[in-house]
């Protein structure tokens, strides 16, 4: 059986933190130990330039998130990994897709919208600050997933409309240029319901956008205990009970812990445990599992050389794959190299030379004998008079080969609309014989 190819991107932006660790890279790079899949997982750093135009971050952040994956255990060996921007056959993909896919399509991408909605309750033009590279952005996705030809897509539950979406557009390619070949896997949405979603620092989901973040490995050790100690709790006083689901503790306890401790580290709470010895604990067990992560991080970011060694031999791997079939599509659209073109002209001249006009000689049914000559196409030029003897039929034709001076001669016909100069013409081409 073949192996079922997964694949996922990783926007290169802002710091990793404990939610991206526990939501998507240790999922991600478990799935990836599994044998039966072929796992493609790119820094989809094209689509960091959308939403941040700072050189510097743009650089800082792929690197930090490169390393990230790698250090958390992600195996370069065995997953394909590279950014999408080592990969130019992708953004070559983005504009033969872009030249199939709907307008009306893209008008109804949730992240366009939400941003024309943002805009308009702000009392503004609707297309406010809006890019085109925004506006594109799930055709672009789609050229990620379409090149691999992957059949699941892992993505979070505001991804999958865009999984839709390029499963319509290649469907659209596939039946414009086709002609009964699929050139593109209807990919598969993936969400994981199992997988924790981590409570931040004020108890709402811990995201960027709500600056409520613990970082994974930025600032070490040290920053990690500091910004653990800021998690909000309630004024309850060690020795008060506290219950367990009132807060994030518990929650961010439990997403590094095992059953058992995590069993324990709840009865604490009830118990009375202070918020001040819970966050103790809580740190205790997140860095125990993160420090040697955090070392592997450390050393991959005192060589960048190793990293970009890594994607530089995904990339190649991942070109392999998208070269060929880019070339296919090419083709199919009608890209193709001039050298094709010139052996088609070639077969078409062929074809004229040899598709001459033709005589035809035959018996009446009234015994006479007579002839018809044809165009190549087998139209009706000229109609023969009527001879007593064969012999004499044929020195007509004869006659017309070498070029006779009068056509037709009273007893021959023309065909329908065919006028002498035509039959001029074609005589011309026989006589060349
Ligand atoms: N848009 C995705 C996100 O924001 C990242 C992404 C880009 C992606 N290209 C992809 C995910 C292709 C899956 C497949 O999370």
């Amino acid at each position: 059986m073949s192996k079922t190819r997964v694949l996922t991107g990783i926007t290169t932006t802002g710091t990793p933190h404990l939610g991206n660790y526990v939501g998507a890279i240790r999922p991600a790079v478990a799935a990836s130990r599994n044998a039966d899949v072929d796992a493609f997982y790119f820094l989809a750093d094209y689509h960091a330039l959308i939403k941040c135009d700072d050189p510097a971050r743009i650089e800082r952040s792929r690197l930090e998130i490169a390393a990230t994956w790698l250090a958390s255990g992600l195996d370069p060996e065995r997953v394909v990994f590279y950014r999408q921007s080592d990969i130019p056959q992708i953004p070559e993909l983005t504009w033969l897709l872009t030249c199939v896919t709907a307008k009306g399509l893209m008008n109804r991408a949730h992240a366009y919208k939400a941003s024309v909605d943002a805009n308009l309750a702000e009392g503004q033009d609707p297309d406010a600050a809006i890019t085109m590279g925004l506006y594109s952005y799930p055709i672009l996705m789609a050229a990620d997933i379409l090149m691999f030809n992957a059949h699941k897509v892992p993505v979070g539950r505001d991804q999958v409309q865009h999984i839709e979406m390029a499963r319509d557009v290649a469907a659209r390619f596939n039946h414009l240029f086709g002609q009964g070949r699929e050139f593109f896997v209807l990919p598969e949405a993936q969400v994981d319901e199992e997988v924790a979603t981590l409570p931040g620092l004020d108890g709402r989901k811990m995201s960027k956008s709500y600056d409520n973040t613990i970082p994974l490995f930025e600032g070490g050790s040290k920053r990690l205990k500091e910004t653990i100690a800021r998690i909000v709790t309630d004024s309850r006083a060690p020795g008060e009970a506290k219950d367990p689901d009132s807060n994030a503790l518990a929650t961010l306890y439990r997403a590094f812990a095992d059953e058992a401790q995590t069993k324990v580290f709840r009865s604490a709470l009830r118990d009375g445990l202070g918020w001040g010895e819970a966050k103790t604990r809580l740190f205790d067990c997140i860095d125990e599992q993160i420090a040697p992560l955090r070392a592997r991080y450390e050393a991959l970011m005192a060589q960048p050389e190793r990293i970009e060694d890594a994607l530089q031999t995904g990339a190649a791997k991942a070109r392999a794959v998208a070269a060929p079939l880019l070339e296919t599509l090419r083709e199919a659209v009608g890209l193709r190299r001039f050298r094709a073109l010139a052996q088609n002209t070639e077969q078409v001249q062929t074809r004229a030379a040899t598709a001459v006009p033709s005589f035809k000689q035959y018996r009446e049914t009234d015994g006479c004998f007579s002839f018809k000559l044809m165009d190549a196409d087998g139209r009706l030029l000229l109609q023969g008079g009527r001879y007593s003897a064969p012999r004499d039929a044929g020195q007509r034709i004869a006659a017309l080969k070498q070029g006779a001076s009068t056509v037709p001669l009273a007893d021959e016909v023309l065909g329908d609309d065919v006028g002498p100069a035509a039959v001029l013409a074609a005589l011309a081409l026989l006589g060349q014989e």
